[in-house]
């Protein structure tokens, strides 16, 4: 299940990891302008524009880019194209809780593989026989990034198999593997619009990677839906992509309020895993998670908890919001923690 969105206003929302940012002044006027007689007619089934704009961005052809309504339906076309085989997909034991629904879904046997005890992934563990393997990067719910020296590694020593790297919350300071793209073509990249272009709404997510892999993605979804895009969502994400300094404006400030929250709560006791990504993972070593969760909830700000597993159970994932958000986050934790070391 995706995080809550409450109906209740005057809610502090840190919950489902949206940026605390509206969208780019240009977006909202790309809308407008697409508001027209135009609406009565199918939109693009290829998004050529979009694509061409993605490509150029990252330095791609546009045979190399696939996009689709939002990422979690690019990965659901990529787990159905690419990842179903004899031998198991991996994934982490601790990750985006969507992969087990998707291999449920199709019927691909996979196997989890355990973080370490600092909650990190473990490249060695995925040098085995495998039929795939996918991670974010930084892995959710943890936000702990891997530096691309060793996706490289993963990618030298693992052929024979697609790896998909999940780069939804890349843009928040953690290495990008899309410039390794061209050097291995069993790489595939998914991105997102949803989080550092704060277009959660819009539904836009895409994946890059070798023409072959993008080809078998277009059949799934030629099959499935010939317009995944619309024509609000191809013009709004083109106008996001070519306001280059609002998008670079906007996640500086998220990863210096994250910068500054991490400081607020680690004096408050808490232990913070480190964060590439627009949320962090903290626990606090005297305090329950969910009774933690509960007395924020009741002072009008949301968190997210997870129950399962219980490796996770006494963390709180608290989505970065405006400096704002984050002076009640701590004012109402503070009235949870009696023993503040301040
Ligand atoms: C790791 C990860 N991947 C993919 C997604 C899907 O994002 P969207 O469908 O909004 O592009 C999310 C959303 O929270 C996520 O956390």
């Amino acid at each position: 299940m995706p995080g809550e969105q409450p109906k209740l206003h005057n809610l502090i929302k840190l919950n489902t990891n949206e940026n605390p940012y509206g969208p780019s002044p240009a977006v909202l006027a790309a809308l407008q302008a697409e508001a027209a007689d135009s609406l009565r007619l199918y939109p693009d089934p290829d998004s050529s524009r979009l694509k061409a704009a993605i490509a150029d961005y990252h330095g791609l052809q546009a045979n190399q880019v696939f996009v689709g309504n939002g990422s979690d339906e690019v990965l659901a076309h990529v787990f159905q194209a690419l990842l179903k085989h004899d031998l198991p997909l991996l994934f982490p034991d601790i990750s985006y809780s969507f992969y087990p629904v998707y291999c449920g879904l199709y019927g691909i046997d996979y196997q989890t593989v355990p973080l370490n005890d600092q909650f990190e992934i473990v490249i060695d563990d995925y040098l085995r026989p495998n039929g795939g393997i996918i991670f974010p990067n930084p892995n959710a719910p943890t936000g702990i990034p891997l530096p691309l020296s060793a996706i490289e590694r993963l990618l030298q020593a693992n052929h024979q198999s697609v790896v998909v790297v999940d780069e939804a919350y890349v843009d928040f300071g953690t290495e990008s593997a899309v410039s390794l793209i061209h050097r291995y073509p069993n790489l595939l990249v998914t991105h997102t619009y949803s989080k550092a272009r704060s277009l959660a709404g819009l539904r836009v997510g895409y994946a890059l990677g070798d023409a072959a892999l993008i080809e078998a993605l277009v059949r799934v979804k030629d099959s499935f839906n010939s317009y995944p895009i619309d024509r609000f969502a191809e013009a709004g994400a083109i106008a996001a992509l070519q306001d280059e300094a609002y998008f670079q404006h906007t996640r500086a400030q998220v990863m210096a309020s994250r910068s500054a929250l991490v400081a607020e709560l680690t004096q408050l006791g808490f232990e913070v895993l480190p964060s590439g990504a627009n949320f962090i993972f903290a626990r606090h070593p005297e305090y329950d998670g969910e009774q933690l969760a509960q007395g924020l909830r009741e002072q009008a700000v949301i968190v997210r908890h997870f129950k399962k597993p219980t490796r996770i159970a006494s963390f709180l994932r608290i989505t970065i919001g405006k400096p704002e958000a984050h002076t009640a986050l701590i004012a109402a934790l503070r009235t949870l923690i009696k023993a503040t070391r301040t």
